[in-house]
């Protein structure tokens, strides 16, 4: 049988897929000791159960990562037949590799985390990096949300649309979104200075007088969106942008970075909660029936098929 079981991450979004399945998410208590120690308690059985524990890895983001492995390690202590960790935003994603010589390699440390917890499957939606499965031992399933974005993105795109990759990371997105709705790609050449700033030298492509539709995986400070929409303003592209982002972090002053552009539409899944309200026209796109859909099939022991993100 399948149980749900939610961190307190994307509750709303736990919710919808145990609804979709059927299903009635497992209770448990989190609490906190004075110290800021968490404490969690499954308060229902799990023996012998296919959980699925859904929790995004967002801000807070080490307590939200705690918080997931020590509810799977409370599954697996539980009996849990088998644990599988649905992390539609898996932070730390970005810190794959090292880039200097004191540096950690956090995703690999989250990988080990987790495994050691008592993970043994995990599900994501299109992750950062794409070497995220190398980074586990135990099987990792990548479900892609670049179909919803496309069917929600495209009622309201002129003509004379082109997608846009905001830096070389995000050209097999953008590529994606553009095969789905036949339309050409440019790329923005982006360096990162800062976590806030960052800084572009021009584009790799031909945007025309084209309206641009910028792709990326996350908004996070907004930073990136920021200068890839003066880049393409400076390329001569259309004074309006269509954006289309899986994971919404909006972290700091992200969510009025965002609203200073000339955003003619936003559309971004509920990977993440958006804490304030989005001040440009906007869609937020449930990953509920996508997740239910992939956790079924793995419940049947089936491949997840279309729902995968390939590349
Ligand atoms: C970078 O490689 C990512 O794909 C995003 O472009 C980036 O993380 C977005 O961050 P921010 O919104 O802070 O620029």
């Amino acid at each position: 049988m399948v149980r749900i079981v939610a961190t307190g991450a994307v509750p709303h979004l736990a919710d919808r897929i145990a609804e979709e399945l059927s299903s009635e998410p497992a209770d448990h208590a989190v609490g906190r000791f004075p110290d800021g120690e968490a404490d969690v308690e499954l308060t229902q059985r799990v023996r012998g159960e296919d959980v699925y524990l859904v929790g995004s890895t967002g801000p807070p983001v080490d307590a939200r990562l705690v918080e997931l492995a020590l509810l799977a390690d409370a599954c697996r202590r539980a009996d849990a037949g088998r644990v599988t960790a649905v992390i539609p935003y898996f932070g730390y994603a970005r810190q794959d590799r090292r880039s200097g010589s004191g540096q950690a390699v956090p995703t690999r440390m989250v990988a080990d985390t987790l495994q050691s917890a008592g993970v043994e499957r995990v599900v994501v939606v299109d992750p950062h990096t794409p070497s995220l499965e190398a980074t586990f031992d135990v099987p990792v399933e990548s479900v892609t949300a670049v179909p919803q974005l496309v069917d929600a993105a495209q009622d309201a795109l002129p003509d004379d649309t082109i997608v846009v990759a905001p830096d070389l990371g995000g050209v097999k997105l953008a590529e994606r979104v553009a095969v789905a709705l036949d339309l050409p790609t440019a790329v923005v050449r982006k360096s990162r200075l800062s976590g806030t700033a960052v800084e572009t030298s021009g584009l790799v492509g031909d945007i025309g007088d084209r309206v641009p539709l910028l792709v990326d995986d996350m908004i996070s400070t907004g930073g990136t969106l920021e200068a890839a929409t003066q880049a393409l303003q400076e390329a001569g592209g259309k004074a309006e942008v269509h954006i289309a982002a899986v994971h919404g972090l909006f972290a700091g002053d992200a969510l009025e970075r965002v609203g200073r552009l000339p955003v003619r539409q936003l559309v971004v899944t509920d990977s993440l909660p958006i804490e304030g309200s989005l001040p440009v026209p906007h869609r937020v796109e449930s990953l509920a029936p996508r997740l239910a859909d992939a956790i079924g099939r793995l419940h049947r022991g089936e491949g997840l098929g279309e729902l995968a993100a390939h590349g």
